[in-house]
């Protein structure tokens, strides 16, 4: 499907009808639908405050209403991203090529001058960190097959990207903020392939949210070793928050309960697993279903990559496909390494602590998939708030 409304001039070069030329040595970009900013400005009611529905490390959200008649996701990346045209382009190319029931699809995108915006379809029922996980206002009720059918949905988009797309794509930011519903609840992974859009020496990995750190697998975050099997290990952590209902990092809980993997082994070691599952479920579930799904969940963030499934496997024990393997040693806790921990005595005394750490994201790439984050070195810098007062 060829969609430019574009104009080609003698001199080989394209021209969109808002003037703005791109280079025709850019021919892989046939997939790319190109908005003008006039029409993304008009879509969205010139980028009120009233049409933001969110933003994230890349940028605001907005929700508008395109000349077709469509409604879409209109990413603004932020202005420290002014990646060339034709990187930009051939990127976008990557992602809008990929199709698959849980995942975001993207539209098209605008160019213009220092413009970079992404336009995708707008999923009505907002992200599993805004419903399920989180503790938010939100209405919607996820009983158990909702929640099977989202978990299950998840490991074949990821399976998708990981073993299906050549060259092979990892994410590198699975959370709950980036699965996305749409009406029914399906689940759809957005963000995929954003982090090579992205300036090295900008990090995009939300500062706002300390859980985020509890996603990353420990050799990715100490290393820069990005794998696919960082991904998994990302995923598994999502899993134990869909079957438990609750953030993966929570510092008002009691201290032992604060990490939920930590909290996942300690349950599983005792062979108490089911105590985790979300008490909103009023015991309305299939226990060993949900024991099962947390084992897989401690599977996939075993300490050694090689020891996590690959995500057609995860798929296959989710569905009962294949038998959950009960060899399950120590996953591995990003906190083992890092004074991540806030065991103060200081209870009464409100305070903030801000801790750093740099990521060096060298990318040893081991099973040489196309790395979802920019491929030169970088040096990330995380940095974590924990909230000391409780
Ligand atoms: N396609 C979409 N449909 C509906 N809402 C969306 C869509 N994409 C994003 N949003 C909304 O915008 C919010 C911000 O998304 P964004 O991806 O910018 O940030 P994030 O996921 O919170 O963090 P990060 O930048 O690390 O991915 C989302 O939480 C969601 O509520
Ligand atoms: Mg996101």
């Amino acid at each position: 499907m060829t969609c430019f409304p574009f104009l080609f001039s003698r001199k080989g070069k394209l021209k969109t009808n808002g003037g703005f030329d791109v280079d025709n040595e850019v021919s892989s970009i046939d997939n790319v639908k190109l908005y003008t900013y006039k029409e993304l400005k008009v879509a969205t009611e010139e980028f009120s405050e009233a049409n933001k529905i969110g933003e994230g490390g890349f940028g605001s959200v907005y929700k508008g209403r395109l000349k077709d008649g469509k409604i879409a996701a209109i990413k603004v990346l932020s202005a420290e991203s002014k990646q060339g045209v034709r990187e930009f382009l051939t990127e976008i190319n990557v992602i809008s090529e990929i199709e698959h029931e849980n995942l975001v699809k993207l539209y098209g995108c605008c160019v213009e001058e220092n413009h970079r915006i992404l336009v995708y379809n707008y999923l009505e029922n907002n992200s599993l960190a805004q419903t399920l996980i989180g503790g938010s206002q939100s209405n919607i009720y996820f009983n158990w097959r909702t929640r099977l059918k989202i978990c299950i949905g998840i490991a074949r988009g990821l399976a998708y990207l990981h073993e299906e797309v050549r060259p092979h794509i990892v994410h590198r930011d699975i959370k709950a903020s980036n699965i996305l519903l749409d009406k029914d609840l399906t689940p759809k992974i957005s963000d995929f392939g954003l982090a090579k859009l992205i300036p090295p020496n900008m990090t995009h990995v939300s500062t706002r949210v300390a859980g985020t750190i509890g996603y990353l697998a420990p050799e990715y975050a100490i290393r820069g070793q990005l794998t696919r099997k960082a991904d998994v290990y990302s995923f598994g952590v999502l899993l134990m928050e869909i079957v438990s209902g609750r953030c993966n990092t929570n510092t008002r809980l009691p201290i032992e309960e604060q990490y939920l993997l930590e909290r996942t082994w300690g349950l599983y070691e005792r062979r108490e697993l089911v105590g985790l599952v979300d008490t909103a479920l009023n015991g309305d579930f299939d226990a060993e279903q949900a024991c099962n799904f947390l084992k897989i969940g401690l599977l996939c963030t075993q300490d050694s990559p090689k020891l996590r499934p690959s995500m057609s496997t995860v798929v296959k024990m989710l569905t009962g496909e294949m038998n959950v393997n009960d060899k399950i040693t120590k996953p591995g806790l990003i906190s083992d390494f890092m004074d991540l921990k806030v065991r103060s005595n200081e209870k009464n005394k409100p305070e903030t602590t801000n801790t750093s750490f740099n990521v060096s994201s060298g990318l040893d790439n081991l099973d040489n998939s196309i790395l979802s984050s920019a491929t030169t070195a970088a040096t990330m810098t995380f940095t974590a708030l924990y909230d000391r007062s409780i």
